[in-house]
């Protein structure tokens, strides 16, 4: 990763709850941003905040509540399980805390609107992963879009098929529990990605199943599957775009192309984009005049990993300004996900209840050369 620079002398001091698989790669990545100073660790299990401290040289390691409570910590960094996420994130939010939360926000609308209400009501921030719609290929997609090189975006397709996490997660419980599934899991950044694109979201409808529904883990334990492994949505948006996602944790061999897996149709071309669980990754146009697909070079800043989210909010904290990954794009997701499997239950369309605006889009230098 490159060099950073920026003359940040008042860094936000981060304290981090939840020191499993994720918080290494916000452990590693959070380094390249001056603005972000990782003070604390902490998680139920405290030697794995012990084992991540060291690993990262942290100068602390505490209890959730000493994290949450510490005057100099300006940021909960909430990186347990999803279950786990709302209760965590109000907690911090009770004690004065700015949040970042690892996806989803919430399991249920009903915790994703109490967030709401507290960041409102406290005048905190809430950021939510993913950013992976901040990198380099998202962006270039969406620059394409909005300057109509596609012409009238039509339709898309969006699909992430695989045969399930048990087969490389050490602990792949939750994602078999309510508020896992594949939907849950991964529709967070394909949802992100198109939300991005196309704007808010004027209606849904799901079908859904349990198609394998016992699992064994790498350690031979067997897991009950709770909720769908097999989720798939249509999506109307406001702006007139209608689409299909589908996400699976009980299928092989996909037929998609996986390092392209969204697809968006336009009334001149089509434009391929790349897979939204990373940052870069490229992007092709094919114009109706093209006889084949080009590759776009992205004028935008390649190399982010997480934490560009939590950065970027720390940046837009010192400037007074809205973040980008923030709590009501979260919501916004969240409504879809569980839209899908609402619809799926009911049989009926979902017509989202919270309103959505998309984020402006990300500056083509580096955060810390722009900020
Ligand atoms: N693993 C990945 O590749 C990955 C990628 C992107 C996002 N995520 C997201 O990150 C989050 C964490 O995933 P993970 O894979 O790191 O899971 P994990 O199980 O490896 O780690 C979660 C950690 O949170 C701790 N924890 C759980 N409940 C807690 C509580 N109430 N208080 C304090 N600590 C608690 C656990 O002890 C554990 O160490 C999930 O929301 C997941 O969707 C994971």
């Amino acid at each position: 990763m490159g060099v950073v620079g920026g003359d940040v002398s008042d860094p936000v001091r981060v304290g981090i709850v939840g020191c499993g698989a994720i918080s290494g790669a916000y452990l590693k990545f959070s380094r390249e941003f001056p603005i972000l100073q990782i003070e604390a660790c902490s998680d139920v299990d405290q030697d794995k905040a012990r084992q991540r401290a060291l690993e990262f040289e942290v100068p602390r390691v505490c209890s959730v509540d000493e994290v949450c409570h510490d005057p100099s910590i300006e940021i909960v960094l909430n990186l347990t399980v999803p279950r786990a996420h709302a209760e965590i994130s109000l907690g911090a939010m009770a004690a004065g805390k700015h949040v970042y939360s690892e996806k989803p926000l919430a399991v249920s609308i009903e915790e994703g609107n109490e967030i709401l209400t507290a960041t409102r009501q406290k005048s905190l921030r809430v950021g939510c992963a993913p950013d992976t719609f901040m990198g380099a290929g998202f962006q270039t997609a969406r620059k394409l879009i909005d300057d109509g090189a596609i012409g009238r975006p039509v339709a898309f397709t969006a699909f992430m098929m695989c045969p399930g996490h048990e087969h490389w997660h050490p602990n792949p419980q939750f994602f078999y529990e309510s508020g896992g599934g594949p939907m849950f899991d991964m529709g967070p950044y394909y949802l992100t990605a198109l939300l991005n694109f196309f704007g808010p979201i004027k209606r849904i409808g799901g079908a859904a199943s349990i198609a394998i529904s016992e699992r064994t883990t790498l350690t031979g334990a067997k897991i009950s599957v709770q909720t769908p492994d097999h989720v798939c949505g249509t999506i109307e948006f406001q702006s007139g775009v209608v689409g299909t996602i589908i996400t699976s944790f009980a299928t092989r061999f996909p037929q998609y192309e996986t390092a392209q897996p969204i697809t968006i149709y336009g009334s001149e071309g089509t434009l391929k984009v790349p897979d939204p669980n990373h940052f870069d990754g490229m992007v092709h146009i094919r114009r109706k005049d093209d006889s084949e697909f080009q590759v776009v070079p992205s004028p935008f800043h390649t190399g982010y990993g997480r934490s560009v989210g939590l950065a970027e909010m720390a940046y837009a904290i010192r400037a007074g300004r809205p973040h980008r990954a923030g709590a009501e794009q979260a919501l916004a997701v969240l409504e879809a996900m569980e839209g899908f499997l609402e619809s799926s239950k009911t049989g009926r369309a979902i017509e989202p209840q919270s309103s959505y605006e998309r984020p402006q889009p990300m500056p083509h230098e580096p955060l810390w050369l722009s900020e």
